[in-house]
């Protein structure tokens, strides 16, 4: 006998996205997966045939395309070719491999540092390698999905508390079985408000309660301190962490992930942990140009200071017209809209004036705080922050948000 599976939960869930998809390109609201065809220099792109202002950029240092990044690619294929032999513990690590690694252990002031194929399996990895079973794991409730993954698939007991709320931390911290092994991990900037986490009292908290740190820096890398070497240096608080993770997807332009922190924690990970033993390594232009580009950091520290003007310009105009841009403090910079319609509608006409701004809903924030999540480059200059401002501006009195 034959059995249907036109009923099933699989072909309800194909064809409820069908349908959202469906009908947002129906209203000409739909704007995901956009190609962009090439750079434009400075903060421009083409997309669609259209020369656009871009608004929805990682690359907070604007290194996407620097020209010592790009050589360092372009060598590494020459030397190694464009695949790794298999897996790290077994033929895949390449001396760029370690060289990329100590660059990074020198950059954040650990021991050592390991790289992983994504920022995602990272923190996939990183979680469900330190805790499992009759283990605690504490996140704050607006940790990313990665993170959110981690714990899950770790087997460990899961808790969460309230955003950046440390009267609630120290409650879980209490609550949990004092012999427990417990793992707090938090975002050091919160990937949809732009929030940063209040890391003095985090590490404080752990200290007194025997809990591990462990600190999410890909929107900290590059952004926050003034060298840009992340939430530490932000606070002047010297090595507090007990494993920092980062991606190389961001401010780094390349892809990939990485756990910095003590040799032999670090050593666990490249024994133990399934992301590295069982996936392949990085693509040798990959690993290139991420060791590039953090040495450019720190040869063009300018960069640093310039987001940081570029994002005090933008979010004071915004805040300046009425936009409500909630409790950000660095360059992501969400503009609160209300109703997922609302946040559609304001891209759209952005979008019509060329400024690349994408909108954020649910289930990626909670309902009725959809939002545009725009966010801040070096590359931008302050008249182009001007002119976005002015679209946002009239974006916002048409949808009726200010
Ligand atoms: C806070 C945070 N952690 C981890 C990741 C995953 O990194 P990647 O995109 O490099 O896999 C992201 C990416 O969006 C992120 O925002």
């Amino acid at each position: 006998m034959e059995i249907s599976r036109t009923e099933d939960k699989i072909s309800a869930k194909i064809k409820a996205i069908r349908a959202r998809i469906d009908e947002a390109k129906e209203h000409d609201l739909y704007f995901y997966n956009q190609p962009i065809e090439e750079l434009c220099g400075g903060a421009r792109v083409r997309t669609q045939g259209r020369e656009m202002l871009m608004f929805a950029s990682y690359s907070y240092l604007s290194l996407i395309g620097h020209p010592k990044i790009n050589a360092a690619a372009n060598a590494a294929v020459d030397r190694y070719g464009t695949g790794t032999h298999g897996v790290r513990l077994l033929a895949g690590t390449l001396t760029l491999h370690r060289e990329l690694e100590e660059t990074i252990a020198a950059f954040k002031h650990t021991d050592d540092a390991v790289t992983f194929s994504s920022g995602y399996v990272t923190n996939l990895t990183a979680v469900s390698t330190l805790v499992g079973r009759h283990d605690v794991v504490i996140c704050d409730k607006l940790n990313h999905a990665s993170i959110v993954d981690g714990c899950l698939l770790s087997g460990a007991d899961f808790v969460r508390f309230r955003h950046n709320d440390m009267a609630d931390l120290e409650r879980c911290l209490r609550r949990a079985d004092s012999r427990a092994t417990k793992l707090v991990v938090v975002d050091a900037v919160f990937s949809m408000d732009g929030d940063i986490v209040d890391l003095p009292k985090t590490v404080e908290l752990c200290r007194q309660y025997g809990a591990w740190l462990m600190v999410d820096e890909a929107h900290s890398l590059g952004v926050l301190g003034q060298t840009g070497r992340g939430i530490e240096e932000h606070f002047g608080l010297g090595n507090v962490i007990d494993l920092k993770m980062g991606t190389l997807s961001k401010t780094i332009p390349s892809v990939g992930g990485y756990l910095a922190g003590d040799r032999d924690m670090v050593d666990l990970f490249r024994h133990a942990s399934r992301a590295f033993i069982f996936s392949a390594a990085l693509p040798p232009a990959q690993a290139a140009a991420a060791k590039a580009a953090f040495e450019v950091i720190l040869e063009e520290p300018e960069r640093v200071e310039t987001l940081r003007r570029n994002a005090a310009h933008f979010m004071g105009g915004l805040k300046q017209m009425g936009f409500d841009t909630m409790k950000t403090e660095t360059a992501i910079v969400p503009v609160l809209c209300g109703a997922d319609e609302l946040a559609f509608e304001m891209v759209r006409y952005c979008q019509r004036d060329d400024i690349f701004v994408l909108p954020v809903v649910s289930p990626a924030v909670p309902e009725g705080q959809a939002r545009l999540r725009a966010t801040v480059i070096a590359g931008h200059t302050p008249e182009e922050i001007d002119r976005a401002l002015g679209v946002f501006e009239k974006a916002g009195k048409k949808v009726g948000i200010i």
